[in-house]
């Protein structure tokens, strides 16, 4: 095979049409071509600049460009069998529900797994790729950072700032106490996506990457509920975030739930209309 080589970025001359769809694809300009008659060649010190997307890999039809970290091998062709429609798309949107209804059946590891492996396909702030996993298996484990969540609102009701909490927190302080969790919803699993704070857009990378994570669950028959009240609760209790255990530095996290439904849906709920300025 002759090679042009760019180091980062080498081009098959033997299969290069000269298209420049490389060219105009690459989002960070690093890709040029001399005349229509030229193979592409990435700039000087391109790879400085390279934000590693792999848009250059996937946009050419004729596998000619290899990226040195997008190997061909592991970006495999679109299937167009497996493509879906936008009604599909549209109903499956609109089935992914907030479990909070759990069977009392763990979830593995793997599964855990092959989720998580999906939701690091989201897009990410200069394809910083930033997000952090950490995972707490077992309703045991669970239910202690259940116990850390109350002990956070019970102290926060008693406190001086109580009467600015939502209304809804001494009912489910009290719901608690009589036995129903509406902290963790008895689940078997607790995902936490986080990402280092100085990293501007750690809380939108990490937020897309959560919902990927749930449309894959809804797809694979599991449920989720993203978790609002831990999450106010991790920002104030020490002993909380002791016990989940981020990574350090941190600051931006997000934590849901994961597990079997213990109900089917029948029906799409409505929602209020989009509001919208055309501008
Ligand atoms: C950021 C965020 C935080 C949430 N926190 C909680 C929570 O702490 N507990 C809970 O039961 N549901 C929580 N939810 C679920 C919402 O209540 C739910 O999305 C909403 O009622 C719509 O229902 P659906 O998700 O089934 O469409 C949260 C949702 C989001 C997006």
């Amino acid at each position: 095979m002759k090679e042009v080589d760019m180091t980062l970025i080498r081009i098959d001359e033997t299969r290069c049409k000269k298209d420049g769809l490389c060219v105009q694809e690459c989002p960070a300009g690093i890709i040029k071509q001399a005349d229509r008659e030229s193979v592409p060649l990435m700039i000087p010190r391109g790879a400085q600049a390279c934000l590693l997307c792999g848009h250059c890999v996937a946009v050419c039809p004729h596998d000619a460009l290899h990226h040195e970290t997008i190997p061909m091998e592991r970006s495999p062709k679109i299937a167009e069998d497996l493509a879906i429609s936008q009604a599909q798309a549209a109903q499956f949107l609109r089935t992914r529900r907030s479990i909070r209804r759990f069977k009392n059946k763990p979830v593995d590891r793997e599964t855990v797994q092959f989720l998580i492996d999906h939701a690091r396909y989201a897009p990410t702030g200069g394809n910083s790729q930033l997000v952090t996993w950490t995972v707490h298996m077992g309703t045991e484990k669970l239910k202690n950072i259940s116990d850390l969540t109350i002990a956070w609102m019970k102290a926060a009701l008693a406190s001086e700032a109580g009467s600015a909490l939502p209304p809804y927190f001494p009912m489910i302080v009290a719901a608690y106490d009589a036995g129903i969790n509406s902290i963790t919803q008895n689940a078997p699993c607790l995902v936490i996506a986080s990402a280092p704070g100085k990293y501007d857009n750690g809380m939108v990378d990490l937020s897309i990457a959560l919902s990927y994570f749930e449309l894959m669950a809804t797809a694979g028959g599991l449920g989720t509920c993203w978790l609002g009240l831990i999450a106010r609760a991790l920002k104030h209790s020490k002993p909380l975030m002791a016990a989940i255990g981020l990574p350090e530095g941190h600051s931006h996290f997000y934590p849901m739930v994961l597990g079997y439904p213990k109900f089917k849906y029948h029906r799409l709920p409505e929602r209020k209309p989009a509001k919208i300025f055309w501008k």
